[in-house]
């Protein structure tokens, strides 16, 4: 019944990504951790599933001081998670398979065990070794107030009167991208894993990697004010950043069919263009309907934007609800609107109680939403379960430096990493084997009901919305237009090329049906059968007489 997958160069404008977050996905040796065997072994989940290709979060050696966005070694895989033989066995069964392979680079910044790093520190002050990172020389404490991401300075001293520059954790030092052993490093990485058979690269904070710390340096304070230019900015967004794109664009475009790259860029929306450029990365990520509430104006007001500034890039837009950074939206739609996410993390996920039907009903409409959309759905590991958040992680077992660096006033994003349900019993769910060591976090009991094998037994389960949601999706693709239909108050209709009428009802009340054959539905039975109406928190699928 469904269509073929896409293929040649363009693969990427509309294709359904999946991200895999490696340690939490299959756990195929049995030490707790997942690894490139267990996924491996659950393409079939895969191919059920009915994506187009995989992302794969970091995989890389690493101290998982930041889980795995600390990279030792860009050019190999973890000992803790497989081997590159392994990593060329699972290429070879995902494309054996239909799947593409998209891979996450991470060039702002390296580990601090890295080689080079290690090097940098031996060779002290004023070495050409320090060059490639951003040392600076300051007596009287941190050479300026930045706050990194994770909390705390982003500089560290090394003892020598030298800091170094981190936007991230102290374990994650930039790079200095000024230096040509840095550029012709990253390419070479580029190299090795598109020589491999890798076919796209997520390009973590896009927006970071050059910097300029020669001029008056501006204060956090500015810098939270918005004051500094756009554009020569000392380390954000800057303007020359898409030189390194541009390089990377010749390497990429070395390949049949080119390698695809998609930016993880955190800048203002105007400026995301940039970035999807076709002389650039060629795709941005656009975090706008995750951070929507569940509101029709916002939704509406997200796409429309959105299919401007890909259009103006000659790209597609990307549309994703979840990742492995976010408390999942099952969890944050059962929330009431404006609830702070860190609040309710501290809470064990008791202030507010989530209201979780009412979270999966929108968590599905919302989907079915985006999955109608022009453009790449990224999809992350577990929505297909339905799987909230895990809130109530007690903080000995939190792993995201967050938690340290924020003294234990922000959780951080554990919650969302939790190993997955395979099955509904067993130690770990089947995450790992009946024998393997529990799972790296734990998972409540009550994942048995959101596990593969038990959603599979149920016609009305998420897993059966999302496979049939795919499926339909895979039939209904034509071109990349969409127009937007008069509607009632709360409800969002639009259609698609060859008559593919998306309603998404953000109404608690029923409303009639747009006319036409329903063919997918997010509330009840997937395929819509036996619906007279639209419920109130659903969206449907109808397909217009030709
Ligand atoms: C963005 C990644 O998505 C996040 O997980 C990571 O912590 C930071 N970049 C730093 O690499």
């Amino acid at each position: 019944m469904t269509g073929p997958r896409a293929s040649g160069a363009d693969w990427w404008r509309q294709a359904v990504v999946y991200q895999v977050y490696p340690r939490s996905f299959a756990d195929a040796n049995g030490d707790g951790l997942g690894d490139l065997a267990g996924i491996t072994r659950r393409i079939p989940h895969l191919v059920d599933l009915g994506v187009d290709a995989v992302w794969l979060s970091p995989f890389y050696p690493s101290a998982l001081a930041d889980g795995g966005y600390d990279v030792d070694d860009h050019r190999d895989v973890d000992p803790k998670i497989g081997t590159l033989a392994e990593f060329d066995a699972m290429v070879e069964a995902l494309h054996a398979a239909g799947l593409k392979l998209v891979v996450d680079i991470v060039p702002n910044h390296s580990s601090d065990r890295h080689p080079w790093f290690r090097a940098a520190l031996a060779a002290g002050p004023g070495s050409p070794e320090r060059e490639r990172y951003v040392f600076r020389h300051s007596a009287d404490g941190p050479p300026t107030d930045w706050t990194a991401s994770f909390g705390g300075p982003t500089w560290e001293p090394v003892g020598d009167g030298w800091w170094y520059l981190h936007m991230f954790a102290p374990e994650q030092p930039d790079w200095n991208w000024d230096h040509p052993d840095v550029r012709e490093d990253h390419e070479r990485t580029l190299r090795f894993w598109a020589d491999r058979g890798v076919d796209g690269f997520r390009i973590d904070v896009a927006h970071y990697l050059t910097k300029d710390l020669t001029g008056p340096l501006p204060t956090q304070a500015e810098i939270e004010a918005g004051t500094v230019p756009e554009g020569t900015h000392p380390f954000n967004d800057r303007d020359d950043v898409h030189e390194v794109y541009r390089s990377w664009r010749k390497v990429f475009d070395q390949y049949d069919p080119p390698r695809m790259a998609v930016a993880e860029a955190v800048v203002p929306t105007h400026r995301r263009p940039r970035y999807a450029s076709a002389e650039g990365l060629g795709q941005a990520f656009n975090f706008d309907l995750l951070e929507a509430d569940f509101d029709p104006g916002q939704f509406r007001a997200v796409v429309e934007q959105n299919l401007d500034l890909a259009r103006s890039a000659g790209s597609t837009s990307t549309w994703v609800l979840s990742n492995h950074d976010q408390v999942r939206h099952t969890s944050r739609y059962a929330l009431p609107t404006g609830t702070s996410l860190t609040a309710w993390l501290l809470s064990d996920g008791t202030e507010p109680r989530a209201d979780e039907a009412c979270g999966l009903r929108r968590a599905r409409a919302a989907t079915a939403f985006l999955l109608a959309l022009p453009g790449s759905a990224y999809l992350y590991q577990g929505e297909e379960l339905g799987l909230p958040e895990v809130a109530d992680l007690p903080g000995v077992v939190l792993q995201d430096p967050t938690w340290i660096r924020s003294l234990g006033t922000t959780k951080g994003r554990d919650g969302c990493r939790v190993p997955l349900p395979w099955s509904a019993s067993g130690p770990s769910f089947g995450f790992g084997p009946e024998d393997g060591r529990p799972a790296h976090l734990p998972q409540p009991p009550w994942f048995a009901r959101y596990a593969v094998e038990a959603e599979e037994a149920d016609a009305g389960s998420t897993l059966a919305f999302y496979r049939a949601a795919l499926a339909r999706r895979r039939e209904l693709l034509g071109g990349e237009d969409l127009e937007f239909l008069d509607s009632p108050e709360g409800v969002v209709v639009f259609e698609r090329p060859g008559g593919w009428v998306c309603a998404t009802n953000f109404t608690t009340s029923a409303v009639p049906l747009p006319s036409g054959e329903v063919v997918l539905s997010s509330s009840g039975d997937p395929s819509g059968v036996g619906l007279t109406e639209l419920p109130g928190e659903s969206t449907v699928w109808v397909q217009r007489a030709g």
